[in-house]
């Protein structure tokens, strides 16, 4: 059992989660400084070095401590002893920090099509009818071959469109000019919050994520949170597109002998705050079905009735840290989490809960036959990373020896909407599609050295220690990556006047429009050909439309852009393809 499963820790038993049940989803709950934040160190390290590559936002900061070795903290050691853990030692586990502002890891960037009308309208808090025009701007864009990639896109085809809002009117319907006004000052409050910084290319390629270092260890990603938290829209719906992008590109695999892939979901009260039915009943979809993808979700809250029952209903693998009985609400949560667990005869789980001392939990796990296990009282094994967090300066060497150095780091402008519309393509700017050679992830080794209770023992890479955590580096870290981005254009002819409106006319910058079929069969995605971009495009406009119907069906009008709302309306987007 040892050589499939993470060892969570013991009570009268050891307690093992079983990699092969690990889609099964999790639940990590309990009060404030009861454990929580160790527990998932724990179990992520636990994947990581079974070679199964996780993701975490780190809300407090305190989980960067994973790319350093650790396994001095005092605590910790006492633990290890404690749990007769042989061979403990400190190991430090191949992060990849990321932040969607690009201060403290990888910048994360999407381009404005692959969001899509819908959520970027929840996003910008439009109502219905601004929502509306956004969609007619992309589905002119569509149209006129114009790719939609970040916010000056965005800017200069709102910007046409409201120049030539009369002629598309006809077509399409009411376009004003005051609408259009609105949303490009609902850009503007996103772009101050550093919103725009999310939006352009490099696109994130999901398999950058899913890889493993020289020794078979999988890559923790750690997105930078702290800051995210304080726009706690860009958060969920951020989480929430990450989430849909997995769902739409991995292809189907059925059950695996480990998860490709494990999401963690920090603070997952944001995701259902305020809530509308429907949606809840979407992300329970999507929940469901990304499990057959070989993705495992866990959950990480306070208290488990931040999350609904439907949900709740599908986390097989649960621990449950101490909770405090002091109001009656407070009572509540203990009686349904207690009552979520198989009883076990040996003790009563709703007393215990409130007994539980630090790093100590009511754990079950589904046991070799997929079925729960009744609930024990365990001690969780310690980390063998740092508990705390790391230094800047420690981050700042991890993010320089990542393999991803250099990848994202500059912003690569190709000629999209803004150049089109602005008349600065220059020749043969078209059509570059950067970073084809992205690396394909590597194959995790088979996981020997890994012997005595699950993850521990094993042995550290063997890797000189200058070489940094994913092996000697072989060539300069750009070489493989996106070529530069093109020159800030003189434009190769003088300056052209601006366009005249070309309704439904062929678009210079898309020489082969031909839809290619979004790939699907790859663990990850190479960035987009511009062909791909707009097929893509036009799946997403198509979806909309659907998911809009659909989305006003259940909300009804108004401005209620809960976060709730912009999560549905994104999860059923990616649904309803
Ligand atoms: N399994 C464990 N082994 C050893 N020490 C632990 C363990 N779990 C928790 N601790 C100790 O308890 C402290 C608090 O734990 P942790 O940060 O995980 O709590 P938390 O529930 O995440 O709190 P918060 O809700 O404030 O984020 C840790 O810094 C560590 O010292
Ligand atoms: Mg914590």
């Amino acid at each position: 059992m040892t050589d499939n499963a993470i060892f969570v820790g013991e009570s009268d038993a050891d307690q093992y989660l079983l990699l092969k049940y690990a889609n099964r989803h999790g639940l990590i709950a309990g009060a404030t400084g009861t454990g929580k934040t160790v527990t998932l160190q724990t179990i992520a390290e636990g994947f990581s070095a079974f070679g199964v590559p996780v993701f975490m936002a780190d809300v407090k900061g305190d989980l960067s401590g994973v790319s350093q070795a650790g396994g001095t903290n005092p605590k910790a050691v006492e633990r290890a002893q404690q749990l007769k853990i042989e061979g403990y030692a400190g190991h430090a586990f191949p992060t990849i920090f990321w932040d969607l502002f690009g201060e403290k890891g990888h910048p994360i960037r999407t381009t404005v099509s692959e969001v899509g009308p819908v959520l970027m309208a929840r996003l910008l808090q439009l109502n219905d009818t601004q929502e509306g025009v956004l969609n007619i701007v992309f589905k002119v864009a569509d149209e006129q071959g114009l790719l939609l990639l970040d916010f000056k896109d965005l800017q200069a085809m709102l910007q046409w469109v409201a120049e030539n809002a009369s002629s598309l009117t006809t077509e399409f319907g009411n376009v004003s000019k005051q609408t259009i006004g609105t949303i490009q000052r609902a850009l503007l409050t996103l772009d101050q919050q550093g919103g725009e910084g999310f939006f352009g290319e490099p696109a994130l390629a999901l398999a950058d994520m899913m890889r493993c270092d020289p020794s078979g260890y999988g890559a923790i990603n750690v997105l930078a949170a702290d800051r995210l938290m304080q726009s706690p829209r860009l958060y969920a719906t951020f989480l929430l597109w990450l989430l849909s992008e997995l769902f739409e590109t991995l292809p189907e695999v059925g059950d695996l002998d480990k998860p490709k892939f494990v999401f963690f979901f920090d603070e997952a009260h944001l995701l259902f705050d305020d809530a509308p039915k429907a949606l809840l009943s979407r992300i329970e979809q999507v929940v469901r079905l990304i499990r057959s993808k070989g993705v495992g979700v866990y959950f990480i809250s306070q208290n488990p009735l931040d999350i609904p029952e439907t949900v709740l209903g599908q986390l097989a693998n649960r621990v449950q840290h101490a909770l405090r009985a002091f109001t009656p609400k407070d009572q509540k949560a203990v009686k349904v989490a207690a009552e979520t667990f198989r009883p076990n005869k040996k003790f009563d789980a709703a007393t215990t809960i409130t007994e539980l001392g630090v790093g100590e939990a009511l754990v079950s796990f589904l046991d070799a036959k997929g079925v729960p296990e009744p609930v024990e009282r365990c001690f969780i094994a310690p980390p063998r990373g740092r508990i705390g967090p790391a230094i800047d300066a420690e981050r700042a060497a991890v993010i320089a020896a990542s393999p991803l150095a250099g990848k994202y780091d500059k912003v690569v402008d190709r000629t999209s909407a803004y150049e089109v519309l602005t008349g600065r393509v220059s020749a043969g700017a078209q059509g570059t599609s950067p970073g084809e050679a992205a690396p394909a992830p590597s194959t995790p080794a088979s996981g020997e050295a890994l012997r005595r209770r699950g993850q521990y023992g094993s042995v550290p890479p063997t890797a000189p220690a200058s070489s940094g955590p994913w092996g000697p580096r072989t060539s300069s870290p750009t070489s493989t990556q996106a070529p530069a981005p093109p020159p800030a254009a003189p434009p190769a002819e003088p300056a052209s006047p601006r366009p005249e409106p070309r309704l439904k006319k062929a678009q210079t910058a898309d020489p082969a429009p031909e839809p290619a079929p979004k790939p699907r069969s790859t663990g990850g995605r190479q960035p987009d050909s511009i062909g791909v971009t707009m097929a893509k495009a036009a799946g997403r406009s198509i979806t909309t439309v659907v998911a809009r119907e659909a989305a006003k069906a259940v909300f009804g009008k108004g401005k209620g852009a809960s976060i709730g709302a912009s999560v549905l309306r994104g999860v059923l987007g990616s649904i309803l393809k």
